[in-house]
C-alpha cells in the first residue's frame, strides 16, 4: 500500500495516551503494589468479612485468641490477637502467600500491650527447611494497660531458595505479667520505591515506570461503588496513621486495610508524573441502591471535602489536615470522575436525572478549571462533561471497533477507562455468563488492542487517553484474568504481558499532532495512524496487521521528509497467536529496530509481517 501523509491539517492530541487504572481487585494492591508483606496485619474484618486469624499461625504450643478489648489499640483497630502459652510463646505469617526475603533492609513493627519485661525475637524463617533466615532481639518497651509500638529491623544474608518463608514473633511467657500479650497491627516492608515508608513494591513499580503511564485512573472500578451505599471507598478512611484506618470489605471478595489510602494514590503519581483521574463516590452501590435526589447533597459535599483535601490551602480545614499528614503542598486535579459505570446495574436512570448532574454542577462552580467526567457515555452529557468508554472483549471486536471514534463528537471528551481483550475469538464476542477469560494476554488479543489503540490514537484530540484493565493481578489470589501485569510473592517471576509491550511501543512514541493521510487502501489487514512528534519534530507512524495472510508491503511518505531521511522502524511480533508472557516464564515477545532510509521521493519501503506491532519515527 501506498501511504502519504499530510504537512498539516491534523488536530494536537492530549498529552495523556495512555495511563493505568487500579482498584484494589485480584490482591493488586494488598499483597501487590502496596508493599506490605504481613497479611491480615490487624485483623481488620468487617460485617461482610468477620476477623479472622488468615495467614497467622501459632508459634509451637501457643494459643492465639481474637480479642475485642475494652481499650483496644483505636477505635478503627478494634480486635486484636492474644497470644499466651509456656515458655517461648508467638505467631507466624505466611505474608501474601509467600515472602520473598532476599540480602535488603527489612523494617517491621508491631504494636503489644501487657506488662513484660524480656525481649521479642523477630525472625524471618524458612517454611520449607525451617532454618532462620534472618533474626533481631527487639527489648520491650511494654507496660501493663497501653499499647506500645515496637520497631525492629531484619537484613537477611542470603537470597531463600524461595518465597515459602515466614515472619515469626515470639517472646518468653515466663516473664509477661500473665503469660500472654496482645499484638497488633504487625507489620514488615521490604525497600520501597523511593524508600517511602508505608511505600509501594519496587519490581511492579518498575515494570510502571518502563511502560512510562502518563495518567493513574483511581480508585476503581467496582470497588469504588462498594456492595452497599454503607460500603462505598470512603476517602477520609483511607487517610492519616495506619491505627486510624479502619479498612473495608473489597467489592472483590476480601478484605482491604486502606493501607494505599488516598494519599499513598498521590504520591505514586508524584512518583511516575502520573496525571491523577480522581474517580469520587456517585451515591450508587453495586446492588442498586442510589442515593435519593433529596439526600443527594450530603454527598456532593464529600466530594468537596475530599477535593479540598487534595487541592485546598492548609487554611482550609481538609487543606489543614493534609498538611498535618505530611503535605502542605497542595496537589493540583484536574480531572474528575462522577462514579464508574453507573449505565450498569439500573444505575442510568438516577445518574442521568439528577446525581451526575449534582455532582457535575458543585464541582464546576467551585473548580472551573476542572474536567469533569461521566462514568458512561450512554447519556446525554451536559456542558462540557466528558464521558468514560469500556471495553471488554474478544479480538475480532476490538478490530472492528477501530473506527468506533472517528465520527464521535469534539464536544465531550472520551477516557478510555478500563479496556481489554478477555476472551478468545469465538465467533459472537465476549460472554459475561461464561467469563471464560484468558488468564494473561496473548498475543492475537494484544495486537487486536493495538488495532484499536490506534483508531483512538487517530482521534486522540478528542480521547484524553487509554487504560487497560485490571491493571493488576496476584496469580495466588485472583478474581480476574487477563490483566497488564501479573505478580506473585517473588519479583523476579513478574510478567509484563504481551499487551504490555505493546502500550510500551506506543507510549514511548508520542504523537503530539495527528497528520491527516491518504493511501491506496482500506482499513484490514493493516491499520494506522500517523502524526508528529513536535518536541522531537519527527513524524511517526504505528501500525499493526491483523489477519494477513502474507506479509504487506508499505511505502510511506510524509510530506516534506525528503530523500535520505533515516527513520527508525521497530516490529513486535511473537512466536504465534497464543503466545503469552507467564509469570515466572521468559518474554515472548520480539522487538526488532532497523534503520529505513527514505528513498526516490522521500519513501520509505519497508513490509510488516502478519500479527505483527509498529511504529517508524523519522530522525530529524
Ligand atoms: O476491571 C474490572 C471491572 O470491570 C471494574 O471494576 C469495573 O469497572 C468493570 O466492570
Amino acid at each position: 500500500v501506498h501511504i502519504s501523509v499530510a504537512k498539516s491539517g491534523g488536530n494536537a492530541t492530549t498529552n495523556l495516551q495512555y495511563g493505568v487504572m487500579e482498584e484494589e481487585i485480584n490482591h493488586c494492591g494488598e499483597g501487590g503494589l502496596y508493599a506490605e508483606l504481613i497479611r491480615n496485619r490487624a485483623f481488620q474484618g468487617s460485617t461482610t468479612y468477620p476477623s479472622s486469624l488468615d495467614a497467622w499461625t501459632a508459634v509451637g504450643r501457643s494459643r492465639l485468641s481474637l480479642q475485642n478489648l475494652t481499650s483496644p489499640l483505636s477505635s478503627a483497630l478494634p480486635t486484636s490477637v492474644k497470644v499466651s502459652g509456656k515458655g517461648t510463646v508467638g505467631l507466624s505469617n505466611d505474608g501474601f502467600w509467600g515472602i520473598d526475603v532476599r540480602p535488603q533492609k527489612y523494617s517491621g513493627s508491631f504494636y503489644v500491650k501487657g506488662s513484660y519485661k524480656g525481649s521479642f525475637t523477630a525472625s524471618l524463617l524458612s517454611a520449607t527447611s525451617g532454618k532462620t533466615l534472618a533474626s533481631t532481639k527487639v527489648k520491650s518497651k511494654s507496660v501493663a494497660g497501653e499499647w506500645v509500638q515496637h520497631e525492629f529491623t531484619l537484613t537477611p544474608k542470603k537470597t531463600a531458595a524461595n518465597t515459602n518463608n515466614t515472619l515469626s514473633l515470639t517472646f518468653d511467657a515466663s516473664k509477661a505479667s500473665d503469660g500472654s500479650l496482645d499484638f497488633n497491627l504487625i507489620s514488615l516492608f521490604p525497600p520501597t520505591w523511593n524508600d517511602r515508608p508505608n511505600g509501594m513494591r519496587r519490581d511492579l513499580m518498575q515494570a510502571l515506570s518502563d511502560l512510562g503511564p502518563k495518567f493513574l485512573r483511581f480508585p476503581g472500578g467496582n470497588n469504588l461503588e462498594g456492595d452497599t451505599i454503607d460500603g462505598r471507598w470512603k476517602w477520609n478512611e483511607t487517610i492519616g496513621p495506619l491505627t486510624g484506618r479502619p479498612g473495608r470489605a473489597t467489592t472483590w471478595g476480601y478484605e482491604e486495610t486502606s493501607g494505599m489510602g488516598l494519599v499513598e494514590y498521590m504520591e505514586w503519581c508524584d512518583d511516575l508524573g502520573m496525571e491523577p483521574i480522581l474517580a469520587i463516590w456517585a451515591g450508587f452501590a453495586l446492588n442498586g441502591d442510589a442515593v435519593a435526589e433529596a439526600d443527594i447533597d450530603a454527598y456532593v459535599q464529600d466530594a468537596l471535602d475530599e477535593l479540598e483535601f487534595l487541592t485546598g490551602s492548609v487554611d482550609t480545614k481538609y487543606g489543614a489536615l493534609r498538611a498535618k499528614y505530611g503535605h502542605s503542598d497542595p496537589w493540583t486535579i484536574r480531572y474528575v470522575e462522577v462514579g464508574n459505570e453507573d449505565n450498569l446495574n439500573g444505575g442510568l436512570s438516577t445518574y442521568e436525572s439528577y446525581r451526575f448532574a449534582a455532582f457535575y454542577d458543585a464541582i464546576t462552580a467551585k473548580y472551573p478549571h476542572i474536567q469533569v467526567l461521566a462514568s458512561t457515555i450512554d447519556m446525554t452529557l451536559p456542558g462540557s462533561a466528558g464521558g468514560d468508554y469500556h471495553l471488554y472483549d474478544v479480538p475480532d471486536n476490538f478490530v472492528t471497533n477501530f473506527g468506533m471514534f472517528d465520527n464521535y463528537t469534539d464536544k465531550h471528551p472520551i477516557l478510555l477507562g478500563e479496556i481489554a481483550v478477555t476472551e478468545f475469538n469465538n465467533g459472537v464476542g465476549i460472554d459475561w455468563n461464561d467469563k471464560n477469560f484468558s488468564l494473561y494476554p496473548w498475543w492475537i488479543g494484544s495486537v487486536a488492542e493495538a488495532v484499536f489503540l490506534l483508531g483512538a490514537e487517530r482521534n486522540a484530540d478528542k480521547i484524553i487517553g487509554t487504560t487497560y484493565a485490571p491493571y493488576f493481578m496476584n496469580l495466588d489470589s485472583y478474581e480476574w484474568s487477563p490483566t497488564m501485569i501479573s505478580f506473585n510473592a517473588d519479583p523476579d517471576d513478574t510478567a509484563r504481558s504481551t499487551s504490555w509491550h505493546v502500550y510500551n511501543l506506543f507510549n514511548k512514541n508520542h504523537m503530539t499532532n495527528t497528520l491527516p493521510a491518504t493511501w491506496d487502501g482500506t482499513y484490514g489487514p493493516l491499520y494506522y495512524a500517523v502524526g508528529l512528534d513536535s518536541v522531537t519534530d519527527s513524524h511517526i507512524f504505528k501500525a499493526a496487521v491483523y489477519n494477513s495472510t502474507a506479509d504487506v508491503p508499505v511505502s510511506l511518505t510524509f510530506e516534506g521528509v525528503g530523500r535520505g531521511t533515516t527513520a527508525d522502524l521497530t516490529i513486535l511480533t511473537a512466536p504465534n497467536a497464543f503466545s503469552m508472557n507467564e509469570v515466572g516464564g521468559a518474554n515472548v515477545v520480539h522487538s526488532q529496530t532497523t534503520t529505513v532510509k527514505a528513498g526516490k521521493k522521500g519513501v520509505f519501503s519497508f513490509s510488516l509481517p502478519n500479527l505483527s506491532v509498529a511504529v517508524l519515527t523519522t530522525n530529524a
